[in-house]
Formats: structure tokens, sequence, C-alpha cells
């Protein structure tokens, strides 16, 4: 998957995309990061690319030209499955979204600044629009980084256990169980019996039930029918 990530600030993007799991996933030759400083498409002897909001207001908004320039030069260059941006008035970014987006090709993620973008960038340039949640970030390269994160681990290849990703919280609908690693017992907390007792159906069972009721406990909206 080779993704293209527009941004203001791109030394935002940096530290995460050296390290863990992204970087594995670069290194394995399953994921291809492209960073682009939008400032380099910038307009005139100063590479403006905001300016001041039509009607007034506090903030600024992202000109268009900088960023159709940026995409369409792109676009020329390959086909891209979806133009992404991030903003919290974006459709809401889940499991099923990650696993559907793990299945593109080509994605450009356009990380907004200030006040956003020029509404012409989201009618006639964007496909897609995510919010990572509801609340307000400073610009969306941590959004982009959360949705990079979540979808590069479901590349096949990219995670050492093939099995894992599947068994995550959510895949089912689910939180997962708990889990325990040595010592058996912890200042008097001990790892539950079964867990221990070898008879693998016994466990799986048990991480069923484990999973049901956290769910129930925690996120009781998840087993809400309209949810699923
Ligand atoms: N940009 C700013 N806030 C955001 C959010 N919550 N989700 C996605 N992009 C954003």
């Amino acid at each position: 998957m080779r993704v293209d990530i527009i941004s203001v600030v791109p030394g935002v993007l940096e530290s995460p995309l050296r390290h863990g799991l992204l970087r594995r996933a670069q290194e394995r030759g399953k994921l291809q990061v492209v960073v682009h400083n939008l400032r380099d498409y910038g307009i005139g002897r100063y590479r403006q690319i905001d300016d001041y909001p039509y009607g007034g207001g506090a903030g600024m908004v992202l000109r268009p030209e900088p960023i159709f320039a940026c995409v369409e030069r792109l676009q020329a260059e390959r086909n891209y499955d979806e133009v992404i941006y991030l903003t919290p008035d974006g459709e809401r970014f889940t499991q099923a979204v990650a696993n559907e987006l793990s299945l593109k090709e080509n994605l450009i993620l356009l990380c907004g600044h200030y006040k956003g973008v020029d509404e012409r960038v989201r009618q006639s340039l964007v496909s897609r629009e995510l919010s990572i949640g509801d609340y307000v970030l400073s610009g969306g390269e941590l959004a982009a980084l959360v949705v990079l994160d979540a979808v590069a681990r479901l590349i096949p290849g990219v995670l050492g256990d093939a099995e894992s990703a599947l068994t995550d919280s959510f895949q089912a609908g689910l939180l997962d169980a708990p889990w325990y690693t040595r010592p058996a017992e912890f200042r008097g907390m001990r790892v539950p019996e079964v867990l221990r007792s070898g008879d693998h159906e016994a466990i799986r069972r048990w991480r069923e039930v484990q999973a049901l009721e956290r769910t129930r406990q925690r996120r009781p909206d998840l087993l809400d029918a309209e949810n699923v």
C-alpha cells in the first residue's frame, strides 16, 4: 500500500513513521509512506498557503490552490482509491473503516490546520472525510497517524503473528478478554486457574465470556444491534 500524507507541519509525522509498527511495515515493503509539505506548493515568493476567511472570523483557512496542485500532481502519477480529509466533522473512524482501507492500494491523507481547508477542496477533491473522535485537535496529523497505524497493522505480513490482528478488540464487535503473563501470582493476585489448565476449549470459552462481560459493562453500545 502507498500512502501520501499532505501536511503543513510534516515534522510532526516524523518520529511515528520511523519507529515501531509503521517502520516495520515500511521495511518489509508492505507500506510506502510519502510525506508532502504543503508549503512546497505555496503561492508566490512567500509560499502562501492560508488566508483570512471571507466574511470574517478568527483563524486562517488553507487556500485551495496549493492543495489542488499537490493532489493533482499525485493523481497524475497514479490512481488513488481515496483522498481522505481528516476533520472532526467527518465520518467516525472505526475498526470497520480500518479494515476497509487496509484493502486499498493508494491513499492520500490530507491534514487540515487552523480553521481547516477551503470548502471547495472538500467539495471537489476529497472523496472521504474521517474523524478519530469528538474532540478538536490542532491539526490533522495526529489523526492521520492514528488512521495509518490502525490500517497498517491489518496489512497481511505486517504483524508477526497473522492471527493477532483478527483477535483484536473490536474485530468481533467486542472488547478483548483480559490477558495475563508470568508470574502466576503477583502481590497476592492469582492468574485465573483455567488459563493454566491447558484445556484449550475451556480457555476459549472463558475468553468469550470475559469479552462479552467486559463489553456489556464498559461499552454496552457495541452490543446494540444498530451498531453491529
Ligand atoms: N482534525 C482536528 N481534529 C480532528 C479529529 N478529531 N479527527 C480527525 N481530524 C481532526
